[in-house]
């Protein structure tokens, strides 16, 4: 296997008009439950789908395919520090669904214990960060092809601005946030609008109130042959 290979990557988000995928107060149910199958379906068409640790703790979300036919991907998590919670819906379900934890030299061995002893694999980082390109690749040698990429903004951030991602596709739905809240893409930011990654628009399609934009990044890596079905 060639080192460079990598899981095709899909970013995957709902915000509001305003471009916050959560309020300030955490509130992130944004889009509609019609929205909701679409999602579930585009988890399906794809082998694995990833998170930040702290959207394991707002949401402690399961991350399977329930409002739609097919199979739940594997899960991954990006948790430096081991925090994933031993009540969480990830961890008691991961005896049946693939659920991998990605830590760092932050968790401790006791953490890291706790969370393979509850079925999780655990992937360890050396060092205190997690370099996305390199657990891509180690993803890729687990059968990872295709990945889907739900969230927050941290994580988001983390894809775009390593410009390691082949296509976005975000729901706008029709609510205002605010001030505070999380946005799609958090971190530092750019400087300016072109220092960030270009983006070519494959379709815009009306979804109730909502709008669903699927966009390709231009000039885009990964392997486009296994593309999971965006599920439009
Ligand atoms: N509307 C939507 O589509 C949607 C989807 C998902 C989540 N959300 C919302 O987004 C909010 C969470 O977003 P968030 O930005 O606070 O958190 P997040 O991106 O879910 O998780 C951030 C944490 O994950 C770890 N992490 C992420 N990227 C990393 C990297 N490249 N290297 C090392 N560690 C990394 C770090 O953990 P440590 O802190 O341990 O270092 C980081 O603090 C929640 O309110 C959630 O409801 C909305």
């Amino acid at each position: 296997m060639e080192e460079h290979r990598r899981p095709y990557v899909t970013i995957s988000a709902a915000a509001t008009i305003d471009g916050k995928i959560a309020t300030k107060s955490g509130d992130s149910a944004i889009s509609s439950r019609r929205d909701l199958v679409r999602v579930h379906r585009l988890r399906a068409a794809h082998d694995a789908v990833l998170v930040g640790a702290g959207t394991v703790l707002a949401d402690d979300p399961l991350l399977t395919v329930r409002y739609a036919r097919g199979c739940n991907p594997a899960r991954v998590v990006l948790d430096p520090a081991g925090r994933t919670p031993s009540g969480s819906r990830l961890l008691l379900t991961c005896g049946h669904i693939r659920t991998i934890l990605v830590v760092t030299g932050r968790a401790d061995a006791r953490d890291r214990r706790r969370l393979e002893g509850a079925g999780a694999t655990v992937l360890v980082e050396e060092g205190d960060s997690i370099r996305l390109g390199p657990l891509l690749g180690r993803l890729y040698g687990l059968g990872v092809q295709t990945l889907l990429v739900e969230g927050g903004g941290r994580t988001i951030w983390g894809f775009v601005t390593e410009g390691i991602f082949d296509e976005m596709v975000l729901t706008v739905s029709p609510h205002i946030a605010g001030g505070g809240g999380t946005s799609l893409a958090g971190g530092e930011g750019f400087a300016r609008v072109t220092d960030g990654p270009g983006l070519k628009l494959l379709s815009a399609r009306r979804q109730g109130d909502e709008v669903v934009l699927h966009y390709a990044r231009s000039g885009g890596g990964g392997d486009p042959d296994s593309a999971g079905d965006p599920g439009q």
